[in-house]
Parts: C-alpha cells; structure tokens; sequence
C-alpha cells in the first residue's frame, strides 16, 4: 500500500496550507494565527468536536468513526516556529522579521491537518482519532500545558503518536526505534563570583576567569570518568560570560550550558556531580558559585508494541525497506516525551530529502514529503482503529 489515492488528491491544497503557515511563523504559545487557523479547518472538516485554548494555545479536533466500538488515539503535530532569521528566497517565506519555521512544524501541521481532513471525511474506522496541534514544543514544554490542562484524561486518549520530519534522510524514508529514541534535556547556570582587581596584581584576587575555565574542564570529566562508557552523555558549556577589559580581572563570571542523557539513572548522576563539580572547584579557589540547575524534557521513549506497530504502518506506506526500524537514539530533545510518559506510543521520524539541517537558516520543509507523512497518518488512525 502505498501513498494513499485520496491524500495524493489532497497534495496541493496541504502544501497551500504549509506555506501559508510559514510565511507567518510564531514563537513559543504566541501561536494565535496558526492556533485559529487550524480550529477553523478543523470545523470546516466536520470534526465533531474542535477545542480551543487547551495549554493555552493549543487545538484539539475529534473524529469519531462510523464502526462501533474501538479506542481512542491521539496523533500529535506541533505549531511553533523559532526565533531565527530565515535566509531564504522562497516565495513563501517569512513575512515576520526574527521568526522563521525552521524545525518544519509548518509541515507537520499542514501534514497533521490533511490527515484530520480525509478522516472526517471518511470515517472508515472504530472509535475516535484525536488530532492534536500544540503550541511551544521548542523549549516551552507545550505538551506538558495541554496535558496539564487535562488532554489526555478529558478526551480518554489511550494511545499517542507523533512524527518530525529529517533533513538527510531521503524522501520516502522513516526511520524509529523502540526505548529511549531521544535524550533528556536540563539546563546548567552558574554565576561566579570571585574578587575583581587589576590584571598585574592577581594575587590581590579571586580570578573567575580561571575558575570558570577549571570548571568547563572539570565538567567534563564526569561524561568521560563517572558515566558508565556503554550509556549516553552529553554536557556542553556554551555561554562563558565575564570581563570587558584586558587589564582588569572581572569579578563576576557566567557560565550556562546542557545536559542530556537517555535514562533516568543517568541523568540524576549528572545533575548530582555538575553540583558537586562546580561548588567544589568554585570553593578550591576561594570564589562563590551559584549554580541552577533546571530539569526539562524527560528522555522520550517509544514503547515497544506501539513501535513495531507504528514501524509496519510506515511499511505500507513507503516500503519496508525503507523503514528503519532500529535507528540510533539521538542526543536531541522533544517535549512528545511527555505524552509518551502518560501514555504508550511511537514517535518516527519522516525523511525530509537533502535539505539545510534543523534550526538552520537556510532549512525549510519538504513539500515532496506531505503525501508520504499525511498517508502514515491516515492509514496509522484506520489501523489502529480497525476495531
Ligand atoms: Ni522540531
């Protein structure tokens, strides 16, 4: 089974909907454009029901199908766009200074929304799909606001699955694996604080400078020597702020950066030693460190039956050989870990061709790509929904 005949029809008018998305990104849960756009597609439709508002910006559509009996399960895209300036010359690109949709959600809603389409207009199915569009995957924790807000209890949502497009992987492809697929994401701040003075006289100081930089090497000696070498770490220091002047030593310096993991165990070990790490190479030279460590996404993890399932459905779409259904897990992060830690469910990731990398640019969504997602979509909900 391959691309299904209704979706292909629906080719053009998903990729209308994608660029019009894009050419009017918006960031984190300011999302009301594409928020009330989607709500009135999805009425259009016929869902039977359409909310608005759940985790503050987010959508939500029901479609129950016309056999009896079945389940109800929920298919995710998100909405938000990021921060970057897009340099690009696509007839279609951002109206909005600042703001570009360079991580592809335009496509997955656009996707997501044709699936919702031939659904309600179909019904060939038991039981209810869900569609779901939320708002601020890229660093809000959107997921957690709508399932906080009662998504998953309020519709009786029992499964979920979510989807995100690859750059490098062709056309066609998908790839998953069952576990954890991507990584736990906490934040490191630690502001410095030593004591200033004249660059000639640093025995007369306390130089945050030097102490930052033991620090950022101290760091990573707990991925190389307190991390069991078969699991996944990750710790990077990328903001080093302090001092404006050559001759002076700055009095306060500030460090932010990652840590990511994928499992628990892990991940509690890096958030005690980057503690244990920084206040005792701050005390060894006698300055004050300050550190807060946030915990954000959890590691997302695919269960087992829903992956394969999810695998064989990808299979009927684009092939079997052109799913891989063991790829590597990545250090990269995606708020859907909440809904998997709620409920079981796949997340698979949809080849988006030989485009800019995510969060570049220069990226922007594969159109070529919209049948291949919005067929899995379809033919997943009717699957899992055959009752
Ligand atoms: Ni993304």
């Amino acid at each position: 089974m391959p691309i299904v005949n209704r979706v292909a029809d629906l080719h053009t008018e998903i990729t209308a909907w994608r660029r019009d998305i894009h050419a009017h990104p918006e960031l984190l849960y300011d999302v009301q454009r594409t928020a009330s756009s989607v709500a009135d597609k999805l009425k259009a439709f016929g869902c039977d029901e359409v909310v608005t508002g759940i985790g503050r910006t987010g959508v939500v559509g029901v479609i129950r199908g016309r056999k009896a009996g079945g389940k109800v399960v929920g298919l995710r895209a998100d909405m938000d766009a990021l921060p970057i300036e897009e340099a690009t010359n696509l007839p279609y690109k951002s109206t909005v200074p600042g703001k570009m949709h360079a991580c592809g959600h335009d496509g997955h809603t656009a996707m997501l929304l044709g699936a919702a389409k031939y659904l309600a207009d179909t019904r060939n199915f038991a039981g209810t799909a869900i569609v779901i569009f939320q708002p601020a995957e890229e660093g809000g924790a959107g997921a957690r606001a709508m399932i906080r807000d009662g998504l998953l209890d309020r519709f009786g949502i029992q499964e979920v699955f979510g989807m995100h497009n690859y750059p490098g992987m062709p056309v066609g492809q998908f790839a998953l694996r069952s576990g954890p697929m991507m990584a736990s994401t906490d934040t490191i701040a630690v502001n410095l604080e030593g004591v200033g003075g004249h660059a000639a006289f640093p025995q007369l100081a306390v130089d945050t400078v030097l102490v930052g930089a033991q620090i950022v090497n101290q760091l990573q000696s707990i991925v190389a020597r307190n991390v069991d070498p078969l699991q996944a770490a990750v710790i990077s220091i990328c903001v080093f702020q302090g001092g404006q002047t050559e001759n002076v030593i700055p009095q306060r310096v500030r460090l932010g950066g990652t840590a990511r993991s994928l499992s628990p165990e892990v991940r509690d070990l890096l958030q005690k030693r980057v503690r244990e790490v920084v206040e005792g190479t701050a005390r060894l030279y006698g300055a004050k460190a300050e550190l807060t460590y946030t915990t954000g996404y959890p590691v997302l993890v695919n269960e087992e039956r829903r992956t394969a399932f999810a695998a064989a459905v990808a299979g009927e779409i684009a092939g079997k050989d052109k799913v891989n259904a063991d790829c590597p897990p990545l250090m990269g992060a995606e708020d859907f870990a909440y809904m998997l830690q709620e409920r079981p469910g796949a997340f698979i990731y949809l080849g988006n061709g030989d485009t800019a990398g995510l969060h570049h640019p220069a990226y922007d969504f594969n159109d070529e790509a919209i049948p291949v997602g919005t067929s899995y979509w379809v033919r997943l909900a009717e699957t899992a929904l055959a009752g």
